[in-house]
């Protein structure tokens, strides 16, 4: 794994006169086996950012860089929200997870078996389908095909928004497990603070297409410093200031 450092970014989409600078000057660094937390309100620019590092978003300006270069392509790799926009529906498991194996992989079979155990998944799935599985499935399923690429840095934007809490918590712990035996670079977005603590050692806040405030999780949910991060802080269900986290609490 390896250093992502946005430096400058801005994305704008549109025209000159009409168009939406939805990312504006925004430095940001995931450093070497570290996970960044991006939280923000919805608008705020999270994706934005997180396509821009894909190639998916204008880069209008500034530079994203792995290990001080422009990045290769298949070395940054993004985890969506809903993981039917990841996984072809009429593929199985396995044949999507196959697709993006490197070629220099040559026994795809145990390669697929490897990805499915990384993300606690009985190998079994290989031959099912995504609309055979429970959504919590799925999502671990486009995580583990995004771990067959062999990425330097992994981007999740919102990827456990759309499952039911109980479920949240388990890729949750997920991630973090991958974090400590992988070494994961991972940015992690979400517009829920008490999900962004419980996986990031280091929080940035997006705040219309800004980062308003960053730093050691601790310290900003400790003492916020933008207005912005104060509401989100205080909307912790159970949180109170100048308090650390409880992290069993936090879900
Ligand atoms: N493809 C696009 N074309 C034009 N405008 C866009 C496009 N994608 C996003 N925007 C605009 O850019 C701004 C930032 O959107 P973005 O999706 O990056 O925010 P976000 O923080 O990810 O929000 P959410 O939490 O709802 O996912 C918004 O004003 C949005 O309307
Ligand atoms: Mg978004």
């Amino acid at each position: 794994m390896s250093e992502l450092r946005f430096d400058n970014v801005s994305v704008r989409y549109g025209g000159r006169r009409r168009g939406t600078t939805a990312v504006d000057t925004v430095s940001l660094t995931v450093g070497d086996g570290e996970i960044v937390g991006l939280v923000g309100e919805s608008g705020s620019g999270k994706s934005s950012l997180a396509r821009a590092a894909v190639g998916l978003a204008p880069v209008t300006s500034g530079r994203i860089e792995l290990d001080g270069r422009p990045a290769p392509r298949r070395s940054v790799q993004m985890v969506f929200q809903d993981p039917y926009s990841s996984l072809d529906p009429r593929m199985t498991v396995g044949a999507s997870i196959g697709e993006v194996t490197p070629r220099a992989v040559t026994d795809r079979r145990a390669e697929i078996r490897r990805v499915l155990e990384l993300v606690e998944l009985d190998p079994g799935l290989a031959r099912s389908f995504p609309g055979q599985l429970s959504g919590g499935q799925r999502q671990r399923v486009a995580v583990a095909r995004v771990l067959a690429a062999r990425p330097e840095v992994v981007i999740a934007d919102e990827i456990t928004s759309a499952l039911d809490v109980s479920i949240q918590g388990t890729v949750l712990n997920l991630l973090r497990g991958l974090q400590r035996e992988l070494g994961l670079s991972m940015l992690f977005i979400s517009h829920n603070l008490a999900v962004v603590r419980y996986v990031a050692s280091t929080v940035a806040v997006m705040y219309r297409g800004r980062i308003v405030e960053q730093g050691p999780a601790d310290d900003v949910l400790r003492d916020p410093q933008h207005p912005y991060t104060r509401d989100l802080v205080a909307a912790i269900p159970g949180h109170r200031r100048h308090e650390p986290l409880d992290q069993g609490r936090t879900l």
